[in-house]
Parts: C-alpha cells; sequence; structure tokens
C-alpha cells in the first residue's frame, strides 16, 4: 500500500466563514478526505495581524472550527487543530525567513493590500505573513493545498522557499501544489470577490432572515421585468449554481425568457434553494458552536497528532542547516544560580 499524499489548508479567523471560504476552501478540501492525508487547521496566529479584539477572535476561532465540523469534517479522519497549538511553526518561518529577500515580501500581496488600503506602516507582520503560511504549510510534508484564487501567490512563496531550503541544503521539504478548484474567487453581495474585509460577505451559516436581506441585496443589473437576462454575468446566479445546482437550470431558463421574471424573484428563488440546501448543516452549526468544551478537546486532540508530523520535519530541518541541538542533561545536573549574579 502507498503511503496517501498529503492536503493541507487553512482558515483565518478573523470572521465568521462566508460562502466564498465555503465554496474556495472548505467544500473541496472535505471532498479530498477520501483520497488523501487531510490536515485542515484554523490560522489564528495569522489572524493578530488585523484583530486586536481577544474576545472576538476567540469567538471566531469557535466558528470557524464548528463550521468545518458541520460540513463534514470527520476529526478522526482528518487532523484538525489550531495553528497556534504546534508552536514549531515559528521555528520553521524564522529559518524560511531567512532564505527570502525583504524586497518578495514588500511586493507580496499581503502588504500591498494593507498599503492600498490607506495604511501607512503595515506591521511587519502583514509584511511575514506569506512566510508564516509558507512554514504552516512545509512544516506538514503537504503535497496539495486547496484554496482560492487569491492564495495563489502566497502558495508561489511556499513554493519558491521549498526549492530555495532544498537548493541549499539537500533534499528536505516537499514542494506542495495549489488546488484551486472550480470556485476560484467567488463573488460577494457587490459582484467583486467576497471578501471579510469589503463587507460584501454572506456568512455561511447566517440565520434565515438575515440571509434573505444579504440574498435580496446582491447587486443585479437594471434590465425591467420582461426583458431577457443573461445568467452568466449575474452574482445569483453564479452562487446558485454552486450552492444549489438544481435550481440553477430552471432559473437561467426564465431569466434568459425573461417575460415576468426578475431579479427579484431569481434572489428569492436562490434564497429558498440555498436555505433548504444549508439548513441542516446550519442546524448542526449550532448544536456544535454551543459547545466549546467539546470543540476545544477536538481542537487538543487533532493538535496532539500534527505535532510529532511537525516535530519529525524540525529534526530534518535543522539537522540540515546546521542546528544541531546535544540533548538536554538531566535536571539534577543542572547547578542553578539562585539569584543575582547577571551576565
Ligand atoms: P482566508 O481565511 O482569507 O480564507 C480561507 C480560504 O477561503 C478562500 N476564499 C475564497 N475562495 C474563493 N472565493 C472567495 N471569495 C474567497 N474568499 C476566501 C481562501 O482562498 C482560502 O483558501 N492565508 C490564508 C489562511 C492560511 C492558509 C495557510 C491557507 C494560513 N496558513 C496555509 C492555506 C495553507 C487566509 O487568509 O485565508
Amino acid at each position: 500500500m502507498t503511503t496517501p499524499k498529503t492536503s493541507l489548508t487553512g482558515i483565518k479567523p478573523t470572521a465568521t466563514p462566508h460562502l466564498g471560504n465555503y465554496l474556495g476552501a472548505i467544500r473541496p478540501a472535505l471532498r479530498l478526505a477520501e483520497q488523501y492525508r487531510t490536515i485542515y487547521f484554523i490560522a489564528d496566529y495569522h489572524a493578530l495581524t488585523t484583530l486586536r479584539d481577544p474576545q472576538a477572535l476567540q469567538g471566531y476561532i469557535y466558528d470557524v472550527a464548528a463550521t468545518w465540523l458541520a460540513c463534514g469534517l470527520d476529526p478522526e479522519r482528518t487532523i484538525f487543530f489550531r495553528q497556534s497549538q504546534v508552536i514549531e511553526v515559528f521555528e520553521l518561518a524564522w529559518i524560511l525567513a531567512c532564505l527570502f529577500g525583504t524586497g518578495h515580501l514588500l511586493r507580496g500581496h499581503s502588504y500591498k493590500d494593507a498599503i492600498a488600503k490607506g495604511q501607512k506602516d503595515p506591521n511587519a507582520g502583514i509584511t511575514f505573513y506569506p512566510i508564516l503560511m509558507a512554514a504552516d504549510i512545509l512544516l506538514y510534508d503537504t503535497h496539495v493545498v486547496p484554496v482560492g484564487k487569491d492564495q495563489k501567490q502566497h502558495l508561489e512563496v511556499a513554493r519558491d522557499l521549498a526549492g530555495r531550503f532544498n537548493h541549499h541544503f539537500g533534499p528536505t521539504l516537499v514542494v506542495p501544489e495549489p488546488l484551486i478548484g472550480e470556485a476560484p474567487l467567488v463573488p460577494g453581495t457587490d459582484g467583486t470577490k467576497m471578501s471579510k474585509s469589503k463587507g460584501n460577505t454572506i456568512p455561511l451559516f447566517a440565520p434565515p432572515k438575515q440571509l434573505r436581506k444579504l440574498i435580496m441585496s446582491i447587486k443585479t443589473g437594471s434590465e425591467g421585468l420582461d426583458d431577457p437576462k443573461d445568467p452568466d454575468r449575474s452574482t445569483v446566479w453564479q452562487l446558485c449554481r454552486q450552492l444549489a445546482p438544481e435550481a440553477a437550470g430552471p432559473m437561467a431558463e426564465k431569466l434568459r425568457r425573461g417575460v415576468g421574471y426578475g431579479w427579484g424573484h431569481a434572489k428569492q428563488d436562490f434564497f429558498e434553494a440555498l436555505d433548504a440546501e444549508l439548513g441542516p448543516m446550519r442546524e448542526r452549526f449550532e448544536a456544535l458552536r454551543g459547545d466549546e468544551a467539546q470543540l476545544d478537546e477536538t481542537l487538543a486532540a487533532g493538535a496532539a497528532k500534527a505535532r510529532p508530523i511537525a516535530q519529525a520535519t524540525m529534526a530534518r530541518v535543522r539537522e540540515a542547516v546546521g542546528i544541531r541541538r546535544p540533548p538536554c542533561p538531566p535536571k539534577e545536573t543542572l547547578r542553578l544560580k539562585k539569584s543575582g549574579g547577571g551576565g
């Protein structure tokens, strides 16, 4: 029997997950659980680049955890944990940082986006972001990374770093491939990429009333009720096709025909189909989200499985770069100075 390849991905807990996260990462990642060793995690330290509200962060971590589980992640089969519970990631990030030019990081989109949003002096975490992400990936001998198209540049950094490391120190790290699926960039309510920072998201498990309101706010063309309309160019239909495919065919036909079928009707049909589709998962989400202690336990059990993989990689990496650590002497042979002495 051959060892299965590894699929790994992460979500940053800076908001409750939205349809873009689901279609771009969660759903494709879960579909890989049959053929791959799957390692999925919550990138909580990445969230600190933008989030300064400890309570909100804690809440989003549980939201992301409950979302994955509600969508079908089986923690017996997938190693599922918090990034912060495997601290080897910082050691690898430092080693990788020493191989990468600062100029590359300043051209990266996490830094450039912050500048574009008017930040005069983005924090060093934003600049360093792609290196920590590369460490997340390379630490676990990852072969494929299911992500949305917006993460492609970060994946290039991870590939580049694995290549540089192997070039300098000999073959040590697996070079990962991005896996960008059938929903590379899901549009938000304004028709541009759905993104937490743009305020155009539709949360995956929004209660029905909020879900309907958000769907009704999706931007559409200005065609009249009886005009023929092009489904291919509409966000409502794009989302419907991905999320409720059985409703998408009839909707496309009615839009093209026009007669008596306006954008409001299409949105209502989409809402009904989506609500029916997501309803059972939403119920599971609410039950899981209500038991934080259980979520902590699940994530800690996942971290216990992830850590030995990370430790094995780090042993190889340290050896390769020449950081050999002699084993610590037994405690009783250590002479601890009581106080003072300095220097
Ligand atoms: P994050 O939290 O912004 O997004 C999580 C995943 O959702 C995908 N995604 C989308 N896909 C399609 N259309 C959209 N509108 C859309 N919005 C978000 C993202 O592409 C991503 O796959 N840097 C990562 C988190 C991370 C990570 C990692 C990912 C940290 N370490 C290692 C993979 C591997 C991020 O901020 O994703």
